[in-house]
């Protein structure tokens, strides 16, 4: 008899996707949806070929030495700050992720968050669900425009750049960005935009967006000393990762009025939340959902699908996070 490659599917996924790669493989798929502690992660992983994971199982040396069939680990996320690369390509497992199918919804709701922060709309929907609207005002819940006014991004990648179209195009905005490499010229051109230093970027924009990938080095690039640069009418929005920003600082920053409000999709240890930022009405939170359109989810979880057929049963993976690795051969 033929065995079919073993696959552990370590969070709750669509059902179609399940089904498909039931086709191929012998499925052990995570009962209730809470992420495996990390001994049972490695216990589950010991004899298997490949995984389907999320962002919440961490993949490294140790991982892998225990689990000496593996062959792929397939995160249905673009982010794999979860993984360790350099420890997938030495042991020769493929690591992939789902770059591409997620960048316009990622995109639509980094902007929803900018506008949600810049108009006050939870905080105002707050006030009214308490009771407390008996007139209207003037001045009640303004806040800085949206339209014209200097978008800055940090991390320019495909997402990062998908928004830059929302507010350049979209929105009339100006455009300042930093990234590690600059844009073509004429992409640059197209969208009037403005590579500037970080500092310089801190100062002008009136509304900043993080997109860019967590690792060692982007640990806290915004903490106390870049807020105290942003101007105290600006706002911030954090999409990328939690850990990107200093929420204890953040906290202090927003409670002090230093900068007007800040939007955040993620945080540093979630699904735990700063008890400070959960105390203030300038903050506007939601549980890491960017990518939440039912139709990109489905997206997403099918082309982690694709990568483990591809590795375990086809061709090689669509999306592999490194191109060339020397595969681990699959034990006789
Ligand atoms: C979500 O955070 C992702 O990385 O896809």
């Amino acid at each position: 008899m033929i065995h079919r490659p073993r696959v552990l599917v370590a969070r709750r996924i669509p059902t179609h996707t399940l089904e498909r790669l039931a086709q191929h493989f012998e499925l052990e798929v995570n009962p209730d949806d809470q992420p495996f502690p990390r001994d049972e992660l490695i216990r589950r992983l010991a004899d298997k070929h490949g995984a389907l994971t999320t962002g919440s199982e961490r993949i490294d040396a140790e991982v892998l030495a225990a689990a000496p069939g593996l062959r792929i680990v397939a995160n249905m996320a673009v982010g794999f700050n979860n993984f360790d690369v350099p420890a997938c390509t030495a042991a020769g497992v493929w690591a992939t992720n789902t770059p591409d199918v997620l960048t316009e919804t990622t995109a639509d709701f980094g902007f929803a968050l900018i506008l949600a922060t810049a108009r006050r709309i939870t905080e105002s929907e707050h006030f009214l669900r308490a009771g407390h609207w008996n007139r209207w005002s003037w001045d009640m819940f303004t806040g800085p425009d949206v339209h014209g006014a200097t978008l800055g991004i940090l991390g320019m990648g495909r997402i990062g750049q998908a928004i830059a179209r929302r507010g350049v195009h979209g929105f009339g905005m100006k455009l300042i960005y930093r990234n590690r490499s600059r844009l073509p010229l004429e992409q640059e051109a197209a969208l009037g935009a403005r590579f500037v230093d970080k500092d310089t970027l801190l100062r002008e924009a009136d509304h900043l967006i993080l997109v860019l990938p967590y690792s060692s080095e982007s640990h806290h690039s915004i903490g106390a000393a870049e807020l105290a640069l942003m101007k105290p009418t600006a706002t911030l929005v954090n999409i990328a990762r939690g850990g990107i920003v200093d929420d204890a600082a953040l906290a202090v920053a927003l409670r002090e009025r230093r900068i007007a409000a800040a939007g955040l999709d993620v945080f540093e240890g979630e699904p735990k939340v700063h008890p400070d930022l959960l105390a203030l009405p300038n903050v506007v939170l939601t549980p890491h959902i960017a990518s939440a359109s039912v139709a990109t989810r489905h997206a997403m979880a099918d082309l982690a699908a694709d990568n483990l057929i591809g590795v375990l049963a086809g061709s090689g993976p669509k999306t592999p996070i490194v191109a060339d690795i020397s595969p681990r051969m699959r034990p006789a």
